[in-house]
């Protein structure tokens, strides 16, 4: 297996909480992917995470319902807006460790990971994007208003 044939690539596996999910997201962290871990069962996907950055792997989870397209939408958005803040905790735990503020704590640099890990799909949870409803357009609104005169 090479540890970085997907270096600098991300992927999003749905239905990660267990079985081939799972599977498909250790492998993929393991060549060095960034990994979004999907699944309706959010304990799961979590322990699918923490299985990765036990690993040395980078992971984040997120809760989909893939059979609802608002579900799917947020997601798909969620894994953008991971970007920001996946570099954002990479870039704070870097700097600590190359201004040495770590130099003499007892965590391994494995458990730094599964920190940030932990931190990243904290971040990613609170800062959840929505997805825009489009403007109503004229016509729907004095159907609106319509409806609401009678
Ligand atoms: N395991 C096999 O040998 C095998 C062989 C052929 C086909 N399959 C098919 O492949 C699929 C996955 O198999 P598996 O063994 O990994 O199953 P699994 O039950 O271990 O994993 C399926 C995952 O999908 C998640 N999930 C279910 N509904 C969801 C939803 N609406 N939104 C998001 N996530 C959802 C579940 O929570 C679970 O984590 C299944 O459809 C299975 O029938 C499996």
């Amino acid at each position: 297996m090479d540890k970085d044939r997907l270096k600098g690539k991300r992927a999003l596996v749905t239905g990660a909480a267990s079985g081939i999910g799972r599977a498909t997201s250790l492998r993929l962290a393991a060549e060095g992917a960034t990994v979004f871990c999907c699944d309706i069962v959010a304990a799961g996907v979590e322990e699918t995470v923490s299985m990765i950055a036990a690993q040395g792997g980078k992971a984040a989870s997120g809760t989909v319902d893939v059979s609802k397209l608002d579900s799917c939408e947020a997601i798909a958005r969620a894994s953008e807006a991971n970007r920001d803040i996946d570099s954002l905790v990479d870039g704070v735990f870097a700097e600590r460790l190359r201004e040495g503020q770590l130099d003499e704590c007892d965590l391994t640099m494995r458990e730094l990971q599964a920190l940030a890990a932990s931190f990243k799909a904290t971040l990613t949870a609170v800062y959840h994007p929505r997805v825009p409803y489009p403007e109503p357009t004229p016509e729907e609104l004095a159907n609106l208003a319509r409806i609401a005169q009678a």
